[in-house]
């Protein structure tokens, strides 16, 4: 048997998505945030949530514009998801400062990120308060992928698209695929 100690809670090593989610109002710049604390809620219908906190800009533009796109970074970006995660689009325009490329997307106002591979529009259906944070509750309506990171049978390759995970303060690489959904009951 492992000889188990307690560790602080709120540090505990759970691997998070790293994704960049963009904002705002109609008329108004486009803002991103950097946000680990994400994940998927549905299958059916395709939902997506994220926890923002109070106090960042992007809570403000959320809130009013009830829309946002989840944008995931490929690791050739890493340095500027970390920036746009410690200064605030109050004081900055990040996508002219980081020089990133706004495109605009198919359902709802904020724009995709040019340079992340994937990006995930999404309406808010709910907010919830939890503890510090708010979690946006958000129909995910539909996703695009750039042509280069798909594979011959049309779906996303995790190669390809090169995403990465943020674990106790760190970024660290997705390794090789060790498995898939079931194989264990595969002969
Ligand atoms: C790796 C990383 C992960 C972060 N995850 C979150 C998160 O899940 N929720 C959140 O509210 N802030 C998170 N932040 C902090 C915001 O990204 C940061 O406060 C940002 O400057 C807010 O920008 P804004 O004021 O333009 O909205 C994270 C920052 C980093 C660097």
């Amino acid at each position: 048997m492992n000889k188990k100690v307690t560790t602080n809670p709120s540090d505990s090593p759970f691997p998070s998505p790293l994704l960049l989610v963009t904002a705002n109002l109609k008329g108004s710049e486009p803002n991103i945030i950097t946000v680990a604390l994400a994940g998927i809620l549905s299958a059916n219908p395709p939902t997506a949530y994220i926890a923002v906190h109070p106090d960042r800009y992007s809570n403000q533009l959320l809130k009013e514009s009830m829309e946002y796109v989840i944008n995931i970074p490929s690791q050739s970006i890493v340095r500027t998801a970390d920036a746009c995660g410690v200064v605030s689009g109050r004081d900055v325009n990040k996508f002219k400062t980081l020089g990133l490329t706004p495109i605009s997307a198919s359902y709802v106002n904020p724009p995709l990120i040019d340079e992340c591979p994937v990006n995930i529009e999404c309406k808010v259906k709910e907010i919830i308060n939890y503890g510090s944070h708010d979690i946006f509750v958000g129909e995910i309506l539909m996703t695009h992928c750039n042509e280069d990171v798909l594979n011959a049978n049309g779906r996303p390759d995790v190669n390809k698209i090169d995403p990465y995970a943020f674990i106790l303060g760190e970024y660290r690489k997705i390794g090789k695929s060790i498995g898939f959904y079931g194989f264990s009951s595969k002969k």
